[in-house]
Order: C-alpha cells, then structure tokens, then sequence
C-alpha cells in the first residue's frame, strides 16, 4: 500500500521570475486554485494519507497559507460566508495530512527527498514534482493501480520530442509488459541529444523504494551539481531493482515556465 507522498517545494523558481522573487510558484492560481492544491488532490484521490513538504526558509509562505487559522477564525466570525467558510474547511483537511521539512539549499530532487528520510514508514513511497501537472487522469492512482501488480518501482513516462532530451530524464526500455506499461534497463538525467537512450521521458511522478536512500546518501552531484533522483534510481537498476515507466493517459502541463503556467490555467478552464 502507498500511503506516503513526498512534495519536494524548495526550488527557486528561477523560470518564473520576478514573480518567484518574492512569492512561491506553487501558490500561483492556475485557473483560480493554488497549483499546490491540484497536486494535493491528485494525492488524496489516489488514498494517499501523508504528504510530506520538503520547503525552505524562503518559501515559509507556503507553510502560511496551510497554518492560517486565526486569521480564517476572526474572519469567519465577522462575515458569514459560506464561500470562505468552505474553502477554509479544505484548507483544514490538507493541513492535517501535511508534515514539512526543510531543505535550505536547493541542492535538487535526490537531495530534497533524502530529507524526509526518517519519515517514511513503509517500504514504497510516492513522490511528486508540484511542476508537473497532469490532468484529465489521476496519474498517481494509475501508477499506484500497477504497483499493486508489480509490487516495484514506477515512474510516469511521456514521448518528447528529440530535440528536448537535454530538459528530462531520458529512459531505455528494458521489456513491455502492456501497451502503458514498460520495464526499464537504464535512466539517465538530461543527456544530450548524441547520448540519449531514446526520446522517452521520465515525468513527475515516481513510487519509490525506501532503500533509494542508501542510493542517495552515497551520490556525488550530478548535472548542473546537483544531487539527482535519476541518478540514485540508476544505481538501483544497475543493481537489479525493478522499475516500470508508465506511459500515463492524461494531458501534462508544464508550470515551472511562464509559456507553460500561462497555458495550463487556458487548459484547465476548458474542462
Ligand atoms: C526533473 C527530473 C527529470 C524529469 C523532470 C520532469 O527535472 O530531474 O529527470 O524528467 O523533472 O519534469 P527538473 O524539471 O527539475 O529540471
């Protein structure tokens, strides 16, 4: 059973600036709601009980907005709105699920998730990048859907096209298991377009094994110095780990860029 999610949220959101000088991107509305909120429901969808948020001392708003109770009390005692009433009550309920961490230097996602470490109870956890939103299907109850049947490691997968290898973690298929779901000989973070395995893409969404912190704690820094997940899932391979890349069935939307966080509020108003 997957009960746990990791939501690492301490980048700087260096693609979004100004806005991200002062303002954590994933308080952003996308079509009116926080795109924090799209993830934390795509969570308790898929039976997720704990999500875990790995912040930093600069994105302290994002704790704010889930802790705000005073506020919300005196301004419901004033004025009776059922509205804000409302969404006060949802903000409640994810605020019971949530537990945060803290990752002060953006030191990237292998590192972010070695801080929730002593956390995780059981041996497979979830993980999601708040960047990467994936409408029209609740891609995490999909992959959880197969991890159940493997009982291994699943990772959501996408095709790009070739000359974008150099952004995602780039996979090689090892085996297919059906028309979604393939086995995995080997990961490797944003190589370049000579190197690349193929042009299928690692997206945001990750079961993992809780033995991936053994990986992680020995890993140098990888591209751009940073310490990877991929790095520590390629590791995990070599060693005979079973992971699945799950070709998921939504619509994916890229809010970690201006062009990309404009277009997902225009696709979200549509449905
Ligand atoms: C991260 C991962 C990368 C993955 C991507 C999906 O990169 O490191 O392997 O393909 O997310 O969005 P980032 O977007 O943090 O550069």
């Amino acid at each position: 059973m997957i009960r746990q999610a990791i939501i690492p949220l301490a980048g700087l959101g260096t693609r979004l600036l100004p806005i991200t000088s002062v303002f954590p991107k994933e308080l952003l509305p996308i079509n009116g709601k926080p795109g924090i909120e799209y993830i934390l429901d795509e969570c308790i969808e898929a039976g997720i009980k704990e999500i875990i948020f790995i912040i930093s001392k600069k994105k302290k708003l994002i704790k704010k907005y889930f802790n705000n109770d005073k506020f919300y009390k005196k301004i419901i005692k004033k004025k009776k709105d059922k509205r804000l009433f409302n969404e006060y009550k949802k903000i409640q309920k994810y605020k019971k699920m949530i537990k945060f961490v803290y990752q002060n230097k953006p030191m990237g996602t292998g590192d972010a998730v070695l801080k929730a470490k002593n956390l995780i109870k059981d041996n497979f956890f979830l993980m999601l990048l708040p960047d990467d939103l994936i409408i029209k299907r609740n891609c995490s109850k999909d992959m959880i859907r197969v991890h159940n049947k493997k009982k291994c490691s699943i990772m959501a997968s996408m095709r790009v096209n070739k000359n974008t290898v150099n952004r995602w973690g780039i996979y090689a298929k090892q085996s297919t298991i059906n028309k979604n779901n393939f086995y995995i000989k080997d990961v490797v973070e944003k190589p370049d377009i000579k190197s690349a395995p193929s042009n299928n893409a690692v997206i945001g969404r990750y079961i993992l094994p809780k033995k991936i912190f053994l990986k992680i704690i020995k890993l140098k820094k990888g591209k751009g110095g940073e310490i990877h997940i991929t790095d520590a899932i390629r590791k995990l391979i070599n060693e005979d780990e079973l992971f699945v890349a799950h070709a998921f069935k939504g619509k994916y939307l890229d809010c970690g860029t201006m062009s990309g966080y404009i277009k997902s509020s225009q696709e979200i108003s549509k449905i």
